[in-house]
């Protein structure tokens, strides 16, 4: 079934400028805040009012930003801007691709690749208003302490919009105005059409001004109008780093804000960074200096924190991860992880279980209580569930050349710095004794060890190292004890 379409004909994302003041080698539209491109806010926005036409407008670093675009929407039509520069050359070029096919009536939206933080519901309000009011253009403003560099709008005694003027091109009256364009618009599509056609390059900079249109679209007989936003971060763009790095923080900070209204505790708003794309649930409760990335969500009663980045990682209810750098694991519910724990890409740790402090993990499938508590790695693995892995066991899954696996079942326990030199299996219950080197597969309920006899040298130290502190104290201690055998063997 086809979903009732009730939004505008299209938008149209101006993306072409070039950006400069970014100072970059990627394209100014393609840098991120919240763990997204500033051109893919833009999208969501365009795409939550439902178009049911959605163009993007390109130049500048074409083909980066076409392939770009094709991830982040593949059903948005990407134009080309020619050599003709400004604003009102690149909806012309929007608009005769849309046209294409068939003529397009109703509402076009204009807005920008590189103005992040507007939402899809104050796009919904100025196409409300721009269709209650039957308007030719609705353009969204909004009232600057600074308005320098941006477009005023010029209102008529009565309040009504007459145009809007570039500030380049503003009389030293016309700069005291402090309302502002935003470059945000509802057109009427015919309206917009017929203007555009009259638009000219004749201004200080040369190019085909989009603000002319409000101007001639009066003249042709039609309503023009404002949407006057009190929030001025919604139609803020950014040109330079210091501008992205605050239309970030602010992004984060309306994130943070927004889930705590949800139900969970953060309980450093100002070091918690949440991208965008991350789920959350009540009572989850969130540490300082916490990172949470990409498709991470954290289920109820989990506490995440302090000093952790999680990226694509999937936090059980009631789970622990303290001190942790993650990236695509799955703790399971009631798991422990932490601190000083790096989990990488494969990591599943089950219910119940424990990945402790200095541990790295990659590749590994933890079973059900299963504790891998202290100072160790286990990559390429499987192990099963209420296993003890010991302090300092490492897989040694890498031969030089290939990966290998190491399988070990349930209810074992590991003697400290057991290494298992994969492949090798592990039976169910069976033990291994400290320091084992794990060659061979261990059966079920055996005990592996690989002992070499200890053999002790008396008086080694104050024969090979006469003079030192060691040979000092070793003396005195020997002196004071009785006679002892010259050499003992373990295990005879
Ligand atoms: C424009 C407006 C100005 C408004 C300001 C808000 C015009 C003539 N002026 O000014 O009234 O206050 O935005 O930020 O519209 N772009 C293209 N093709 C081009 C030129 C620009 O796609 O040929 C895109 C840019 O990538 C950018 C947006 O349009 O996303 C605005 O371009 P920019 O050069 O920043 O416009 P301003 O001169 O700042
Ligand atoms: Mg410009």
């Amino acid at each position: 079934m086809i979903p009732e379409n009730t939004g505008p004909a299209a938008v149209i994302v101006l993306a072409a400028g070039a950006g400069t003041r970014m100072k970059s080698r990627t394209p100014k539209i393609l840098h991120e805040i919240g763990g997204r491109s500033m051109v893919g806010h833009a999208l969501l926005a365009a795409r939550s009012i439902n178009p049911r036409q959605l163009a993007v407008v390109v130049r500048h670093e074409r083909d980066l930003v076409a392939r770009h675009l094709s991830d982040a929407d593949p059903a948005a039509l990407i134009v080309d801007q020619d050599d003709v520069p400004g604003t009102g050359r690149a909806v012309e070029v929007a608009l005769q691709a849309l046209d294409a096919e068939q003529s397009l009536t109703g509402t076009v939206v204009v807005t920008y690749g590189d103005v992040p933080l507007l939402s899809g519901d104050l796009l919904a309000e100025l196409v409300a208003t721009h269709e209650r009011e039957a308007n030719a253009v609705t353009v969204l403003t909004a009232v600057l302490d600074d308005a320098t560099g941006y477009g005023r709008i010029l209102r008529a005694e009565d309040g009504t919009v007459t145009g809007i003027r570039e500030h380049k091109d503003a009389s030293d009256a016309e700069r005291l105005i402090r309302e502002v364009n935003s470059g945000i618009y509802a057109f009427d599509a015919a309206v917009l059409r017929n203007a555009l056609a009259h638009v000219t390059t004749d201004n200080s900079q040369g190019e085909k001004y989009l603000t002319d249109v409000l101007a001639l679209a009066r003249q042709a007989g039609g309503r023009v109008a404002a949407v006057v936003t009190a929030d001025r971060w919604q139609v803020e763009g950014a040109n330079d780093r210091v501008q992205l790095a605050a239309l970030g923080a602010e992004l984060n900070r309306r994130v943070v804000e927004a889930w705590m209204r949800a139900g969970v505790t953060v309980v450093d708003p100002s070091t918690t960074w949440i991208d965008s794309s991350v789920t959350l649930e009540e009572d989850v409760r969130l540490l300082p200096n916490t990172q949470l990335h990409g498709a991470t969500s954290v289920a109820r009663d989990a506490v995440v924190g302090p000093d952790t980045t999680l990226t694509d990682v999937t936090v059980g209810e009631g789970a622990k991860v303290v001190r942790t750098h993650g990236s695509g694991a799955v703790i399971g519910p009631d798991a422990a992880v932490g601190p000083f724990t790096y989990l990488r890409p494969g990591t599943v740790l089950g219910e119940s279980g424990k990945i402790g402090a200095f541990y790295e993990t990659k590749n590994v499938t933890i079973g059900r209580g299963s504790k891998l508590s202290h100072l160790g790695y286990a990559g390429d693995a499987e192990i099963g569930e209420d296993t003890n892995i010991g302090c300092g066991n490492i897989t040694a899954n890498y031969d030089g050349e290939k990966k290998h696996r190491t399988v070990i079942g349930s209810g074992v326990r590991t003697g400290s710095n057991t290494v298992f030199v994969a492949p090798v299996t592990v039976g169910d219950g069976a033990y291994s004794g400290a320091g084992a080197v794990i060659r061979k597969d261990v059966p079920a309920g055996a005990l592996a060890l690989t002992v070499a006899a200890q053999r002790n040298t008396e008086g080694w130290v104050q024969a090979n190292r006469p003079g030192t502190r060691s040979a000092e104290l070793a003396q005195a201690a020997t002196s004071h004890s009785s006679s002892t055998p010259a050499s003992t063997e373990e295990g005879k």
